[in-house]
């Protein structure tokens, strides 16, 4: 299973025409999903109104150096290494979700389109990255969905409890989950489950790029565009209208200064007070 392409396994009874039609149909859903969600929500509006209310308050002006710097920056830090998650486990939970997603859809998109029959041979490179890819998306994922997530490790409801919020985290671990099945009863047993597992996969597979509009796939667009939009609003000192952070050598900051010291403050503080260890999302 690891080195055949499943793929062109099944083009004995899918034709491979299909196959890739489907595969444009699922990129036409994205770009068309994203759209409408950037209309509905009047995302764009947002940025567009919240970037020129920074520049109105901004103490100075970004240059267009400065902003390709950022730009790189927030490439380079948040979109790269998910930097904005300050809980560790959910970072790399994140990292594995992310990285394996977007090797899994590399190589189904270079199977499908580049070897979609047994007459061309795939390098073994492309059926192990897709089997790679679609395994880091379930352990990242699982791993938030039964440990990690706040409303199971800190609101204590249960990993079963399916909210619409959750239609994104869901419907791709579905899909890699069946693909992964489908892909190892295809290439062992030959078993009517492999058909239905099929059916699953691709059922799973059409929820998470036709159901953008309701879901939240489309923040991997979004992110880097809100991470960009706070970086700008700190170089050009409107902070987003929000207070600077404490400074330590200005007496006029001592009370602020006074809370940031308290964060760090021991737990039990002599006071008979127990405060909880901090668990941030
Ligand atoms: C292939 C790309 C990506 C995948 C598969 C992915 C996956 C996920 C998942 C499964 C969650 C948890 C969703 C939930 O709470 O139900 C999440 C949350 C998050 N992602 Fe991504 N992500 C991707 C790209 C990105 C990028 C490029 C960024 C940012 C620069 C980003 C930033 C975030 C942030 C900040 C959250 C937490 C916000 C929240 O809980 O609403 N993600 N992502």
């Amino acid at each position: 299973m690891f080195t055949t392409n499943p793929y062109a396994e099944l083009s004995a009874s899918i034709s491979p025409t299909i196959m890739q039609t489907y595969v444009i149909v699922m990129i036409a859903l994205v770009i068309g999903g994203t759209l409408f969600d950037v209309i509905h929500k009047g995302s764009a509006r947002y940025f567009f109104n919240s970037s020129k209310k920074s520049r109105e308050r901004g103490s100075r002006e970004v240059g267009s150096g400065e902003a390709v710097s950022l730009a790189i920056q927030t490439a380079a830090s948040e979109v790269l290494t998910s930097s904005e998650f300050c809980n560790p486990k959910r970072r790399i939970a994140h990292l594995l979700g992310m990285y394996g997603f977007v090797i899994y859809l590399l190589a189904t998109i270079v199977m499908v389109f580049s070897y979609p029959t047994p007459a061309t041979q795939t390098p073994e490179l492309w059926p192990m990255l897709w089997c790679i890819g679609a395994l880091m998306v379930c352990v990242g994922g699982y791993w938030f969905w039964f440990f990690i997530r706040v409303d199971v490790a800190s609101e204590g409801n249960s990993v079963f409890r399916l909210v619409r919020a959750d239609l994104f985290i869901v419907s791709l671990l579905a899909s890699t989950t069946f693909g992964l099945i489908w892909a190892f009863l295809q290439a062992n047993t030959g078993s009517m489950w492999t058909f239905v597992f099929l059916v699953l996969y691709l059922i799973a597979t059409t929820v998470l790029f036709a159901g953008i509009p309701w879901s939240k796939f489309s923040h991997m667009f979004f992110k880097p565009a809100a991470a960009f939009q706070k970086k700008v609003a700190v170089a050009n000192g409107s902070l987003d209208n929000l207070p600077r952070p404490a400074d330590r050598t200005n007496p006029e900051d001592s009370d602020r200064h006074s809370m940031e010291l308290l964060k760090d403050a021991p737990l039990n503080m002599g006071l008979g007070i127990k405060r909880e260890q901090p668990n941030h999302y």
